[in-house]
């Protein structure tokens, strides 16, 4: 199985810090951010990563990951020239999933402590052309994905509403999504929104549409360490998760 780390976008919400650096190379606890995607992949036994990012850093993530070796992982790069969105960025691992398989992405700013494994296990088992979401309580859902539940018991979620002002459940969708490659035929059927992104709820949403997107739901600790607030928790989270 392969994994998508995607790492571009322009962290605006960490101004001024990202004036000159890549979110994703900045420091959490004795690491850079990136690394902690890299770590939960490479236990989930994943080794083959597409790092997409921006141009801005990409020197710099050349050389801190190199090919990937030192991480135990091969990683090839992609460069996103404009951060047109999170499902603009997924595009460019088209070709590098084969046709029919499955893949994890991770968004490089979400940290969290549950391992992949068993998450991906249950997805191996769901029927192609299908993806799986996962979910993680938040007391600030209107600032993430949040669900709408199928009240059937079918584990299915009947749709998300982006950064809704009056959420309808107090879960966040985490940026840990599963795909396979119909996820391309699905990000070339959307538009971009408001804010002229491709978004990956976008996605989601015609997944969900289709009854084809599942979910799963993160017991222990989940931050999106896109804000200073919440880097500063990340910190303190992971200062002694990597040697
Ligand atoms: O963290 C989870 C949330 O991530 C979800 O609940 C939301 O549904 C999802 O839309 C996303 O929301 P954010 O507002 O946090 O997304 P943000 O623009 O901060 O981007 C998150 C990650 O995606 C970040 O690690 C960089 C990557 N990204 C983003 C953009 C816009 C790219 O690689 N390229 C891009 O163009």
């Amino acid at each position: 199985m392969k994994g998508v780390l995607l790492a571009g976008g322009n962290g605006t919400r960490l101004l001024p810090l990202t004036k000159y650096m890549n979110k994703h190379l900045l420091p959490v606890g004795r690491h850079p951010m990136i690394a902690y995607g890299i770590h939960k992949l490479r236990q989930a036994g994943i080794e083959d990563i597409m790092l997409i990012t921006g141009s801005k850093s990409v020197g710099l993530y050349a050389e801190y990951l190199e090919n990937g070796r030192d991480f135990g992982v091969n990683l090839t790069y992609r460069v996103q020239e404009q951060a047109g969105g999170i499902a603009e960025a997924l595009e460019l691992a088209q070709g590098y999933i084969r046709p029919g398989e499955k893949f994890v992405v991770l968004l490089g700013d979400n940290l969290f402590q549950d391992e992949l494994k068993p998450f991906i296990q249950k997805y191996m088992g769901q029927p192609p052309g299908t993806a799986m979401v996962l979910l993680s309580p938040t007391d600030r859902p209107h600032r993430y994905g949040v669900p709408v539940f199928a009240e059937d018991g079918s584990g299915k979620l009947l749709f998300i509403e982006e950064k809704p002002i009056n959420p309808r459940s107090r879960q966040a969708v985490t940026g840990i999504y599963m795909y396979d490659d119909a996820v391309f035929d699905i990000i070339s059927r959307i538009h971009p929104s408001e804010r002229g992104e491709l978004e990956i709820t976008d996605v989601n949403n015609l997944y969900a549409a289709d009854g084809r997107l599942m979910y799963d739901i993160l017991q222990q600790w989940w931050c999106d360490a896109g804000t200073f607030e919440s880097l500063q928790e990340a910190a303190a989270h992971m200062k002694d998760v990597l040697p």
